[in-house]
């Protein structure tokens, strides 16, 4: 094959990593001329270009050598993993991206009394991850039947053709739908970026590294919160002891009120309302979670 001195990332054409695996790459100074009906996208000012194709066909592609990344979900990544030959280089989970999470998990009829593992022995379960689900029931020692499907997985059950499924869940809309309930987490995912296992060392093992740094900052930023806050030094400690994870809080007296105290932290992830709420309770008022746009330590 000829060297390629640009770099290529293959994505998901159309489907819910689209969107969000799109946004970061221009988050990490990424542009692309948009041909979003087209397999190929030029990158604009940086060497690095797009492959839109099917999520599944992303770490066969990488692994090809066609592409040298992949945003893609790790239930694929681990999928690919489990069930590609071995004499098929294996591939890294360099980041993961914090979009697109779900779990992959077993589901039973919702009228089953479900009670553990066991009770899965003899019992034919359909799904699209026949590697992953293979993996859990040999860990577990339940002797199941696995029916591979491509699609349409959640309706097996009512088909008469499977007994539970194992799929993705996101919002565990797809289940009720289906009169399912989950039983088994296998897997938590999310989108991840995937490489080969050993970067190469040339113009595009440069631009990657670059882009890694990139991406870190972006993904700290995103992460990063601020929280504003108001406390009396009598609740104050109640306060601090609440307060999610990060480096320790900056005080401020306000003006002409010895005992009150303005807080300010930074949060290494999301508050939650039900943080704000239990933070209020120990005596915090006026509160303000702000995003945290750029960052120089
Ligand atoms: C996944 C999965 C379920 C659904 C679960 O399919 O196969 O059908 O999402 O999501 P929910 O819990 O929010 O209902 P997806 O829409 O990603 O399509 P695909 O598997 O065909 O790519
Ligand atoms: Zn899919």
């Amino acid at each position: 094959m000829k060297a390629r001195d640009r770099l290529r990332i293959a994505m998901q054409k159309s489907g819910r990593l689209t969107e969000p695996a799109l946004e970061l790459l221009n988050r990490c100074g990424l542009s692309f001329r948009q041909s979003r009906d087209k397999l190929f996208c030029f990158g604009e000012g940086e060497p690095v270009d797009l492959l839109l194709v099917r999520d599944d066909d992303i770490p066969g592609l990488i692994a090809q050598g066609v592409c040298d990344l992949g945003i893609v979900g790790r239930n694929v990544l681990n999928e690919f993993q489990l069930t590609a030959g071995r004499e098929i280089a294996p591939l890294a989970e360099l980041r993961p991206l914090g979009f697109g999470r779900c779990r992959l998990s077993i589901a039973v009829p919702q009228e089953l009394d479900y009670h553990g593992p066991q009770q899965l022995e003899g019992q034919r379960i359909a799904t699209s991850y026949p590697g992953l689900l293979g993996e859990w029931l040999r860990t577990h020692g339940v002797a199941a039947g696995v029916v591979t499907l491509t699609g349409s997985v959640e309706i097996a059950p009512k088909l008469g053709t499977a007994d539970a499924i194992c799929d993705l869940v996101q919002s565990g809309g797809t289940l009720v739908a289906n009169q399912l309930r989950e039983a088994e987490v296998l897997l938590e995912s999310e989108a991840v970026l995937t490489g080969p296992l050993t970067l190469p060392v040339d113009e595009r093992g440069d631009m990657l590294e670059l882009l890694l740094k990139r991406l870190d900052g972006v993904i700290q930023v995103r992460e990063s919160r601020l929280l504003l806050l108001q406390t009396s030094r009598h609740t104050l400690e109640a306060v601090t002891r609440l307060l999610p994870g990060g480096p320790q809080p900056t005080l401020l007296q306000v003006a002409g009120q010895p005992d009150q105290l303005m807080l300010q932290a930074l949060c290494a992830g999301e508050v939650s309302w039900r943080q704000l709420e239990e933070i209020k309770k120990a005596g915090a008022r006026e509160m303000f979670v702000l995003p945290v746009e750029k960052m120089l330590a």
